[in-house]
C-alpha cells in the first residue's frame, strides 16, 4: 500500500453518529433495536442508508431481492465490484451491533474513500442484506445476490408462506423479483464482512480482531407434537393425549442428547407454538421451532437423523402423532484464505492484536463465499451477549473493526 494511504483512517465520530441514528430506529426502552426483516422500523431503516448514501454522493441503490446497496464508483471502466456490508435487519429484540456495524463501517469506507479522491481497480459498494436473520427467509438477500436462491427456498418460510407474501408486497418485492438479483460473479471481486463477535474468546484471549476462519452450517425444522384437546379439569390425568408433554420432553432430550453425541456443536428450541393455547384446554398441537449447528455437512446429517428420532420417541411415550417439516438447511463456508492473510495483514498494520477463530453464528458471508473471495473481521462482544439487548462492543473496538475494513479494502481493491 502507498504511503500516504497508510495513516488513512475512518472518521470514527462521523461513523459513531450514525450508527446511533441508526439504533434509534426501531429502539427498544432497554437500549436494544426491534428490526425484524421487512418490518416497519427495518424499511424505515433502509430508507435511512439510502438518504445517507445519497447525502455523501454514493451512488443509492435497491436489487430485486430488497438488498440495499451505496456505490462508488471509483474503480477502473468495466472493472469488478468489491462489496462490503453485512444486515440492518435484527432479530426480535436484538441488539444495536448485530448487523449495523457493518454496513455502517461499510458505508464510512465508502465516504473516506471518497473524500480521499483514490483511485482503485475495483468499485466499492457497500450493501445491506435482507433477512440476514431469518425471520421470513434466512440469507434470503444473499442467496439471491449470489445466485443460489432456489424456489425450494420459498416453499417454507419460517413465519409461515402467508407472512412471507405479506412483507414481500409491502416492500414492493415479489417472489419472482427476488430471482432478479443474481450477479455474474465475475463482476464481483470479493466480499468483507465486520461484524461484532457474539462471543466470548476475543476477551479472554485479549485480542483486538478476530479473522474468522469459517462460519458454521445450519439446518431448521418445524416439528409438530399432535394430542387431543380436553378440558383440564375434567380429563384424567393418565387420559391425556397433552402435546406439551411430548414437545417438553423432546426439548429436554435434545439438549441431552447433542451434548453427550455431538460435543462442540448445538441445538436450540426457540419458540413453541401451543394451540388452542388456553389455561383451561388441555394442548391438542405444540409447534417446536428448531435449529441446530455443526461445522460439517455430515454432521448435520447425523444430528438431523438423531434429533427427529428423539422427537418420534417423545411423540410415542406420550401417545402423540408427529409431523416434521424441514425448513431450511445453510452449508458450512471456508472463509478465503488470502482474504485471511489480508485481513491478518490489515491488522498487524494498524498494530492491532488478532487471532483467527471460527464463527459459531451464521452470516451473509457464507453465501457470498461460495462465488467470491469472502472474509470476516471480528470485533469483541462485552460479556460475549448477542441476539439480546445486553449485545454491546466498546466504541474503540467498533473503529478498530472498521479501520482493518478500510484498509483490507485498500490491499484488495
Ligand atoms: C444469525 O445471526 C444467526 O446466527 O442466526
Ligand atoms: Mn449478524
Ligand atoms: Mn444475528
Amino acid at each position: 500500500m502507498k504511503e500516504s494511504l497508510s495513516a488513512l483512517r475512518v472518521n470514527g465520530e462521523r461513523l459513531r453518529a450514525n450508527f446511533e441514528t441508526l439504533a434509534a430506529i426501531g429502539a427498544t426502552p432497554d437500549g436494544g433495536v426491534h428490526r425484524p426483516a421487512l418490518s416497519d422500523a427495518h424499511l424505515e431503516a433502509r430508507r435511512w442508508f439510502l438518504e445517507r448514501a445519497e447525502q455523501i454522493g454514493l451512488d443509492a441503490r435497491v436489487d430485486g431481492a430488497g438488498n440495499h446497496s451505496a456505490v462508488l464508483h471509483c474503480g477502473r471502466e468495466g472493472g469488478p465490484t468489491l462489496l462490503l456490508g453485512s444486515h440492518l435487519d435484527s432479530v426480535p429484540y436484538g441488539g444495536r451491533f448485530d448487523g449495523a456495524l457493518g454496513v455502517l463501517a461499510a458505508l464510512e469506507v465508502l465516504q473516506v474513500v471518497k473524500e480521499q479522491g483514490i483511485s482503485l481497480d475495483t468499485r466499492l459498494e457497500a450493501i445491506d442484506f435482507t433477512d440476514e436473520e431469518g425471520h421470513l427467509v434466512n440469507f434470503v438477500g444473499s442467496l439471491a445476490l449470489s445466485g443460489q436462491l432456489q424456489p425450494e427456498h420459498l416453499q417454507n418460510p419460517r413465519g409461515g408462506r402467508d407472512r412471507f407474501q405479506v412483507a414481500l408486497r409491502l416492500a414492493g418485492l415479489s417472489e419472482s423479483s427476488l430471482f432478479s438479483a443474481g450477479r455474474n460473479p465475475a463482476t464481483i471481486a470479493g466480499y468483507l464482512e465486520l461484524h461484532i463477535e457474539q462471543g466470548m474468546r476475543l476477551i479472554e484471549l485479549g485480542m483486538q480482531i478476530g479473522i474468522v476462519t469459517s462460519i458454521v452450517g445450519i439446518r431448521s425444522f418445524k416439528i409438530r407434537f399432535i394430542g387431543r384437546a380436553d378440558h383440564a379439569g375434567t380429563a384424567p390425568m393418565d387420559k391425556r393425549l397433552d402435546a406439551a408433554q411430548g414437545a417438553s420432553a423432546f426439548t429436554l432430550a435434545a439438549r441431552e442428547l447433542v451434548m453427550k453425541d455431538f460435543s462442540g456443536r448445538v441445538v436450540n428450541v426457540g419458540n413453541m407454538e401451543f394451540e388452542p393455547g388456553a389455561f383451561n384446554v388441555v394442548p391438542q398441537v405444540v409447534t417446536v421451532a428448531l435449529e441446530f449447528r455443526a461445522d460439517d455437512d455430515d454432521k448435520l446429517d447425523e444430528m438431523e437423523a438423531a434429533l427427529l428420532r428423539q422427537a418420534s420417541i417423545d411423540a410415542q411415550r406420550f401417545g402423540l402423532d408427529l409431523e416434521t417439516e424441514f425448513l431450511d438447511s445453510t452449508p458450512p463456508a471456508h472463509m478465503n484464505d488470502q482474504v485471511q492473510e489480508t485481513l491478518a495483514n490489515a491488522s498487524k498494520a494498524l498494530g492491532l492484536k488478532h487471532t483467527f477463530l471460527p464463527s459459531g453464528a451464521g452470516h451473509d458471508a457464507q453465501s457470498l463465499a461460495r462465488i467470491c473471495p469472502t472474509g470476516m473481521i471480528f470485533v469483541p462482544s462485552v460479556g460475549g451477549f448477542s441476539h439480546s439487548s445486553k449485545e454491546f462492543t466498546e466504541w474503540e473496538s467498533c473503529v478498530d473493526g472498521a479501520n482493518v475494513l478500510l484498509h483490507s479494502a485498500l490491499l484488495l481493491a
